[in-house]
């Protein structure tokens, strides 16, 4: 992963979460086209995440490129709301102050536990002047001009916060992976094959390392025509290419496009090409897994998808030559995907069989894995093919789900002002 840049957390913290953490936190997570806020009553070792409540929301389109001081305005001010909201079950300490995990799933250069600088914008967004600043500080200045009494206890990526949060629950989990909007992976690593960091060594030996997979980029990366164009058009030209082959943001987009090359050149919708068809983005991710998965005889879902949204009447041969092209972008995807997921297990020697291998757990978090069934199904099976029966047994492939948001609150836990775990 000659691309991947390379960074560090744990050492950064007092310590990783072990458990013991008690207490009412909170985890802000902004990473895609919704943000999340979400709040944890802690229980400790015995009782661990006593309560939990969460809500998510839609960022306006426009303040994902406008300026700073409105984006964070807004998350602040939708932050306070959800604040208002907390009940009785959740109990801050007397005297505490409100802490959070601040989960910020961009490439940022990290400068300690809870402050970082954006190095650039991933997935859609783009605030010039964003660039180069500590985004816990802007967060944190729009939460005083809203007078929101609160503190980023800690700053994460949400690969950062799957690992802390897969963890929490299961001692095995070596690597998180997300399949949203965007896609990245975290795994734990020991810090003498890291020749790169040049800090004080963590007792513990070993460090998280975020790998912004989704900068990978190599030539052996089957890249077609639609993928050039899809990336030349893109806010982000020549970056994130891995990602913009199958990630929530894009697979959508690569049908559409292969679609429409269809429809110039072959008359695959009739005569005319449909004028929707030339809409960048029109096609989401969500509405290709509906028709990949439309088992009905006639292809209803389909047909209903292509009229709502494209404004296409369709033939039943048209509609099976749209799950086609969704199936084969699709499995493409899922195959990339697995193949990163196979490089981590051979950098960490977990890929081959022997008889005392330890049982290893890669924690996925991210919609596209969770609700896009054939994804899911195609990576997993092309992890077993990778690996081979035998060495396929002790390596398990969970869904974490939200595990991003407890991961952010528990690393904010374990790094409070309040207790020195
Ligand atoms: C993008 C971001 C990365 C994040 C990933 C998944 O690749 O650059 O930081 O982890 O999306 O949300």
């Amino acid at each position: 992963m000659a691309a991947a840049r390379l960074r560090c957390l744990i050492s950064y913290g007092r310590s990783s979460p072990n458990g013991n953490e008690e207490g009412l936190f909170y985890a802000l997570d902004l990473g895609g086209t919704n943000f999340r806020c979400l709040r944890v009553q802690l229980g400790g070792k015995e009782r661990r995440v006593v309560k939990r409540e969460a809500v998510e929301i839609s960022i306006p389109p426009h303040l994902m490129v406008g300026g700073s001081d409105e984006l964070f305005d807004f998350i602040a001010e939708e932050l306070a709301k959800f604040v208002a909201t907390e009940g009785e079950d959740f109990h801050l300490s007397e005297g505490r102050q409100r802490e959070f995990g601040f989960t910020f799933s961009f490439p940022v250069r990290q400068t300690s536990i809870a402050s970082g600088t954006l190095i650039k914008w991933t997935k859609g967004f783009n605030i010039d002047e964003m660039l180069g600043q500590d985004v816990v500080a802007e967060l944190t200045k729009a939460m005083e001009r809203k007078g929101l009494d609160m503190r980023v206890a800690a700053l994460v990526n949400d690969t950062i916060g799957t690992l802390a949060g897969g963890r929490y629950h299961d001692d095995d989990v070596i690597a998180a992976v997300i399949l949203g909007t965007g896609s990245n992976a975290a795994y734990v690593e020991s810090v003498l094959a890291i020749p790169k960091w040049q800090g004080l060594l963590p007792k513990s030996g070993e460090m998280v390392i975020n790998m912004e997979w989704g900068n990978f980029f190599s030539s052996h990366l089957p890249l077609t025509e639609h993928d050039h164009a899809l990336d030349a058009e893109s806010l982000n030209p020549g970056e994130q290419i891995f990602e913009k082959l199958f990630s929530g943001m894009y697979l959508g987009e690569i049908v559409r496009r292969a679609l429409l090359q269809m429809a110039e050149e072959a008359a695959f919708f009739g005569d005319a090409v449909p004028l929707k068809l030339r809409v960048p983005y029109v096609l989401r991710t969500p509405v290709v897994s509906a028709m990949h998965h439309d088992m009905s005889s006639n292809l209803n879902i389909v047909g209903k998808k292509l009229e709502e949204i494209l404004g296409i009447t369709s033939s039943i041969d048209t509609r099976k030559l749209v799950v086609e092209v969704c199936d084969i972008i699709t499995k493409r995807g899922a195959r990339l995907a697995a193949a990163g997921i196979f490089a981590i297990l051979k950098k960490l020697e977990r890929h081959k069989a022997s008889v005392d291998k330890p049982r290893t757990v890669i924690a996925i978090d991210g919609a596209l894995f969770e609700h896009y069934t054939i994804f899911n199904k195609v990576l997993q099976s092309t992890l077993g093919e990778l690996l081979g029966e035998e060495a396929s047994d002790s390596i398990i492939v969970k869904l974490a789900h939200d595990g991003s948001g407890i991961g952010a609150a528990l690393l904010a836990a374990t790094n409070s002002h309040h207790i020195g775990l």
